[in-house]
């Protein structure tokens, strides 16, 4: 069967081995998907040995997704605009970064929590990377606006400028913002602080959809700041397993069902 493996420190935690396997079986598609821990100094050589192994793809995450767009040998357009590269193909002695975490986000807003985002005002809090990565599958969505708010003003303002010519897209701070967001997307980690980024409620007014991109058992302080002020709130496990799906097909192909996967993770929270 051929090889793959999710690559990164920690990884003892990562649900990907668990997704892939499910989505393999689905498909009959022989591979195994394994852990790998690289050191913190040696992503590349752990990228290089897993090829010399046979390694036919792999998943980056924290903290090397920058190391892959470095080490891929080309990029596909997503990764290149995302700065960031989640998914890798090996083929002969290229290097393909591909990042599938942005068509992931939206593949879970438009199809799974079934909410357009065409013609919609449409939120972004954070300016990192986890921002970056979703900027341009947004704007191909073609919402009436994307705004992106972040605590540091600049960071904001830089990445809107960056897509200026994908589409309606400006960068600010909280405290200005104004009016309703059909879709408030918390990209910050401030939930890992269990903070909430400083916004207006107001922006949720009307039962705006409120997605949070962490997840966890119980849900975050962000989606009960917005479940307090209207918003339907759902987490990023329906990312995770989307994006997953997207390399499965990059990699393979086929596309995998999510549905049975997603609640199979949501009852082993
Ligand atoms: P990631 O890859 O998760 O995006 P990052 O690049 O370190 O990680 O970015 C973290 C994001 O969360 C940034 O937008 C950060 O804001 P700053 O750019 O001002 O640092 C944001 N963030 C982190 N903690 C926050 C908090 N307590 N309140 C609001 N924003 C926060």
């Amino acid at each position: 069967p051929d090889r793959y493996a999710v690559i990164g420190n920690p990884i003892a935690h990562s649900k990907s081995p668990a997704i892939h396997a499910r989505f393999a079986a689905q498909t009959n598609q022989a591979l195994t998907y394994e852990r790998l821990l690289a050191p913190l100094d040696g992503f590349a050589a752990t990228v290089h040995a897993f090829i010399d192994a046979g390694g036919k793809g792999a998943n980056v995450t924290v903290p090397f997704k920058l190391e892959a767009c470095a080490l891929a040998t080309s990029l596909t357009t997503r990764a290149r605009a995302a700065g960031a590269v989640n998914t890798l193909k090996f083929d002969d002695s290229a290097i393909i970064g591909d990042n599938t975490d942005g068509v992931g986000l939206v593949t879970d807003i438009v199809r799974n929590a079934a909410v357009a985002i065409r013609g919609k005002r449409v939120l972004l809090l954070g300016a990192g990377g986890a921002s970056r990565g979703v900027v341009l599958p947004l704007l191909a969505e073609d919402p009436a606006e994307l705004v992106i708010a972040n605590r540091t003003v600049s960071k904001a303002v830089e990445l809107a400028a960056q897509f200026a010519a994908n589409g309606s897209v400006r960068g600010g701070d909280f405290a200005s913002l104004q009016g309703r967001f059909d879709i408030v997307i918390n990209a910050t980690s401030a939930s890992l602080a269990s903070e909430v980024p400083p916004i207006s409620p107001e922006v949720f007014d009307g039962g705006s959809l409120a997605y949070d991109m962490m997840y966890g058992k119980a849900p975050t302080v962000f989606m009960q700041f917005a479940a307090q002020h209207g918003a339907a709130v759902r987490d990023g496990l329906g990312m995770l397993v989307e994006q997953a799906a997207e390399a499965f097909h990059v990699w393979r192909g086929v596309r995998p069902d999510t549905a049975a996967v997603f609640a199979e993770l949501r009852a082993g929270l």
